[in-house]
């Protein structure tokens, strides 16, 4: 479904080219799920963006089924992701401003729906991550376990095919990070979902099929992504 072809990353630091990803492939297929994983500052996250579209590689090719996605001008991929691509982070970029069913709804108001029926979906998916009783409540009003799920609702609302993470139980105390590893799991049988996510956690990593190794801005192993 995704295929990400050889991809290389480059930042201009100063006079200095900094080579981050080094020719990395990688094969998605419907209801994969993958982790990558990898020391801190070998490109795990440099390489998420990308796949996400979040960002466009120095060199290398990212094929949406037939579709090559970097030939494509920013307003289709922005609008792309919002319908096939969810993003959950280790800070939760909830708007602060916003309530729980604000901040779930945002996809679907960008997108163009009517405000009532994106205010019955997004309570309806924070029902289902036990935040009904939270419905109002503003980001500093929330816990910060509250708070990934709620920006987990949001990134579920437009119902994408595949949900990206880049450590998402980072920064939560144990129990939590438990909680939400578990969700992940759930959501992806429920959802069909495609699932990528970074982690440095190693319990959480032991459950995907599939588990990237990452040094340096390459597989630690040959081949691997395919
Ligand atoms: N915009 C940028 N300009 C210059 N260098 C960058 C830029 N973005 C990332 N880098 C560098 O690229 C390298 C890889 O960064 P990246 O965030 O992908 O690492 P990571 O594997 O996700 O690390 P961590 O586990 O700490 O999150 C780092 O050395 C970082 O400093
Ligand atoms: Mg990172």
């Amino acid at each position: 479904m995704l295929s990400a072809r050889h991809i290389t990353k480059e930042f201009k630091q100063g006079k200095k080219e900094l080579r981050i990803l080094k020719g990395l492939n990688l094969e998605l297929g419907e209801g994969d799920d993958v982790c990558i994983l990898g020391a801190s500052g070998t490109g795990k996250s440099t390489f998420l963006q990308i796949l996400g579209t979040l960002d466009r590689p120095t060199q290398g090719q990212l094929f949406y089924r037939q579709e090559d996605l970097f030939s494509k001008s920013d307003d289709f991929l922005a609008q792309f992701r919002n319908q096939k691509m969810g993003f959950v982070f280790q800070f939760h970029y909830l708007m602060s401003e916003f309530s729980a069913v604000e901040n779930t709804m945002m996809p679907g108001r960008i997108a163009g729906w009517e405000v009532r029926d994106c205010r019955k979906k997004a309570e309806k998916l924070l029902g289902m991550l036990d935040l009904s009783h939270r419905l109002h409540h503003y980001p500093s009003e929330l816990s910060g376990g509250e708070k990934q799920r709620v920006a987990i609702a949001r990134a579920l609302f437009c119902e994408p095919e595949i949900l990206f993470a880049d450590e998402p139980t980072g920064n939560l105390d144990s129990q939590n990070a438990k909680n939400i590893q578990n969700l992940f799991f759930d959501l992806k049988k429920n959802f069909k979902l495609t699932l990528v996510t970074v982690t440095h956690d190693a319990q959480f990593a032991s459950r995907f099929t599939r588990q990237l190794q990452m040094a340096d801005g390459l597989w630690v192993t040959p081949g691997a992504g395919w």
